[in-house]
This record gives structure tokens, C-alpha cells and sequence, in this order.
């Protein structure tokens, strides 16, 4: 069985779900459930015995040694992370807590569990560290994309948070030989995303008739992975990767965000027309750009595809449709984040205060 944590955010809940689609190998699924975190996404597994959730956090040492100690995974993805940069900028503590202190202790307990296994299964095991495009920092418009060997630049408490942690699952490859892989990965899109997002936000927005928000002149550019891609991506470095290797992940997609939010207004004006008969981009208003802001993030995925095969199988034009019916289809799971519903369960199920 594989070890997955943060299975129950955005990412992990795509990959728990595709890789329990493609194979019956089961998932112990350790997620903390914080604000997004959300076990909806996740219903249609409900009473499968090939996933196993537990609740609680990478950095409980004692709580990941005895899971490493009854499951005996053959490997750990890690997707477990804060992820949002305007959050971090608002409250970076948590983002040093979780993403540097957290994959710290979530490191240790690994070393220690893969240190007692036979000679065979040290060498097929693997750690799979599940990172971002955003730890290289920003490009310059001419520049070329983001390759494996680019400098670590990051900008955000984020980004630098996601870069620490980068850093030190390549040292426990290096001092301890822990056989770790590193995905470096462009910004996903697609079902399950957490509201606060542009894309998820804009179709949110639209469809209520509030604002759709540009940061400053809206022209920077993110390179958009449709997230089943960026899970077969994982799978397949998991399969074939080589131990101590990073790759990147990207979907040969830049667009500046006002074109992303253009093509949104336009399906959605196809999809779902508003009332009045104006087109949603009538909604689209300039806000104070996000201090920091990263100008351009590019993908070079040239060496997944060489090494390993893998290619997006989505295009932008079929990803973003693919999403906004998605959003279209699922308004109850909207209904249930935007209002906050999906933490009554856990507060239900757990008493906790979260
Ligand atoms: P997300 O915020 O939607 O989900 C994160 C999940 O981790 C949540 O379920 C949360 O409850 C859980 N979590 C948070 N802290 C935890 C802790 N201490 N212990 C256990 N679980 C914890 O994030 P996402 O967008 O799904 O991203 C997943 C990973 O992929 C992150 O590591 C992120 O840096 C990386 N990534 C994201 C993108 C993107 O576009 N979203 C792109 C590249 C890489
Ligand atoms: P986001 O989805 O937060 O991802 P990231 O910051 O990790 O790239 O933002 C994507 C881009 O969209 C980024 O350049 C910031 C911009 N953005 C807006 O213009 N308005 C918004 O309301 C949000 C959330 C983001």
C-alpha cells in the first residue's frame, strides 16, 4: 500500500481518487483537515476498505511511526502543504509550521521506518515529494521556462517555505539515501479546487454576480495543468523515476491571468448565460495588485517527457471546459465550501475545533 498525505485537499483528493481508479492498491490517506481539507471530496469512496483515512497531522511524529509501523507502505506521497500564497502573506507561520517543520518531522519519521526494512524493499521504497514551479521565483518575459537545474528563487513566505522543504528532502536523499523524487509542478485547475484560487474563484464569483478580482494589470503569466494530468504525472515518476531526481511538471499552457478570466466569462456566457443578457465579463474589476507578485512562471517539461513519456493529455481550451461544467454540475459542493457546511462534519465526527 501507498501513504499519502494531505489526500483530502484539492491535489491529493484528484490523486487518491485516480490512483483507486486505475489500480487496487490500497491508500492510507493521513490528512489534518485544516480550512482546506475536505472530506467530500472524497465521498464516493465512502465504505471502500481500500482507503483508509486518519486524521491528523505530518508533524505528529508518533502518530506517522506507528502508521508506518501497522501499514508498512511501500511509498509516501506527499502532497500535505499550505498552499495558498495570499495566505501566507497574511499569516506565514503556518506555512513555516506545515510546509518546513512539518515535512521536517513527516522526513525523520520516514528515515527511522525505511531504515528497518530489508535491503530489498530500502531499495524499492520511495518518498515522493510533491512540490511547485513557484520555488524558482519569477521570469522575465523573454526568459526561458523554469528547467530542473534553475536557480531557487523564491519570492513568497510560501514559495520559500515550499523551497525549505525541497531542500531538505534532497539532503535526506543525499546524507541518509533516502530514495526521494521531487515534482516540480505548474499552477492545477480542475475539480475539487478550494474557492480561493483564481480559476475556482472567477467561476464562483461570476455565477453569484459579485466581482471577478485582477491583481494590478492582470498580464501575468502562470503556465495551467488540468489536475488528472498532474496526478498521472506523479504516478508515473513514482513508477520510473530515478531516486534523487526532480521533475518538473507542466502543461506547455502560459497565459496571462486576464486571458484565463476572459476565457472563463466566455464559456460561461455559452454554459450558463446570465439573466440580464450582459456577458460576465462585465463583472471583472482591477484590485490592488498581491505585494510580491510573482510576473511570470514557464514550465520546461521536457525532461519528464524524454525520461519518463509523460504528456498532458488535456489542452487549456479542454481542461477549462472540462472545470467550468464541473462547476456547473457540482453547485452543492460549492454551496457546501463557500458556507463552510463541510467543516460541520469534522467538528461532528471529531470535536474538534478547526
Ligand atoms: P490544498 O491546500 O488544496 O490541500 C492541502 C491539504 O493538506 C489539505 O487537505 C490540508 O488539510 C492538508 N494539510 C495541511 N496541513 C497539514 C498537516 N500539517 N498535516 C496533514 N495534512 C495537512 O493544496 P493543493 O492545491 O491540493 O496542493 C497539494 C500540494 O501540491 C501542495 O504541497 C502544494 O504545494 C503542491 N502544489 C500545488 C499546486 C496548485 O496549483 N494547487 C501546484 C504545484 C504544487
Ligand atoms: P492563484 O490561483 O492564487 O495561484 P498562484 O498565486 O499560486 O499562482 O493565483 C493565480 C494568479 O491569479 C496569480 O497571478 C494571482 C492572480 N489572482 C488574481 O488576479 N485575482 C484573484 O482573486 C486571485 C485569487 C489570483
Amino acid at each position: 500500500m501507498i501513504l499519502v498525505t494531505g489526500g483530502a485537499g484539492f491535489i491529493g483528493s484528484n490523486f487518491v481518487l485516480d490512483w483507486l481508479a486505475a489500480a487496487d492498491e490500497p491508500v492510507v490517506n493521513l490528512d489534518a483537515l485544516t480550512y482546506a481539507g475536505n472530506l467530500g471530496n472524497l465521498t464516493s469512496l465512502q465504505g471502500d476498505p481500500r482507503h483508509i483515512f486518519v486524521h491528523g497531522d505530518i508533524g505528529d511524529c508518533a502518530l506517522v511511526t506507528s502508521l508506518l509501523a501497522q501499514h508498512r507502505p511501500r511509498a509516501i506521497v506527499n502532497f500535505a502543504a499550505e498552499s495558498h500564497v495570499d495566505r501566507s502573506i497574511h499569516g506565514p507561520e503556518d506555512f513555516v509550521q506545515t510546509n518546513i517543520v512539518g515535512t521536517f518531522r513527516l522526513l525523520e519519521a520516514v528515515r527511522a521506518y525505511w531504515g528497518g526494512l530489508d535491503v530489498a524493499d530500502q531499495a524499492a521504497f520511495r518518498f515522493l515529494h510533491v512540490s511547485t514551479d513557484e520555488v524558482y521565483g519569477s521570469l522575465a518575459k523573454d526568459d526561458p521556462p523554469f528547467s530542473e537545474t534553475h536557480r531557487y528563487e523564491p519570492n513568497s513566505p510560501y514559495s520559500a517555505s515550499k523551497a525549505a522543504s525541497d531542500h531538505l528532502v534532497r539532503a535526506y536523499h543525499h546524507t541518509y539515501g533516502l530514495p526521494v523524487l521531487t515534482t516540480n509542478c505548474s499552477n492545477n485547475y480542475g475539480p475539487y479546487h478550494f474557492p480561493e484560487k483564481l480559476i475556482p474563484l472567477v467561476i464562483h464569483n461570476a455565477l453569484a454576480g459579485k466581482p471577478l478580482p485582477i491583481y494590478g494589470d492582470g498580464q501575468q503569466v502562470r503556465d495551467w495543468l488540468y489536475v488528472t494530468d498532474h496526478c498521472s504525472a506523479i504516478r508515473r515518476v513514482l513508477a520510473g523515476g530515478r531516486p534523487g531526481e526532480t521533475y518538473n511538471v507542466g502543461g506547455w499552457n502560459e497565459k496571462p491571468n486576464l486571458d484565463v478570466v476572459h476565457t472563463l466569462c466566455a464559456i460561461l456566457d455559452e454554459l450558463s448565460p446570465r439573466t440580464d443578457g450582459q456577458p460576465y465579463r462585465a463583472q471583472i474589476t482591477y484590485v490592488t495588485d498581491r505585494p510580491g507578485h510573482d510576473r511570470r512562471y514557464a514550465i520546461d517539461a521536457g525532461k519528464i517527457e524524454r525520461e519518463l513519456g509523460w504528456k498532458p493529455a488535456e489542452t487549456f481550451e479542454t481542461g477549462i471546459c472540462k472545470t467550468v461544467q464541473w462547476y456547473l454540475d457540482n453547485q452543492a459542493w460549492v454551496g457546501n465550501v463557500t458556507s463552510g457546511a463541510y467543516r460541520d462534519w469534522v467538528g461532528k465526527q471529531y470535536g474538534a475545533q478547526q
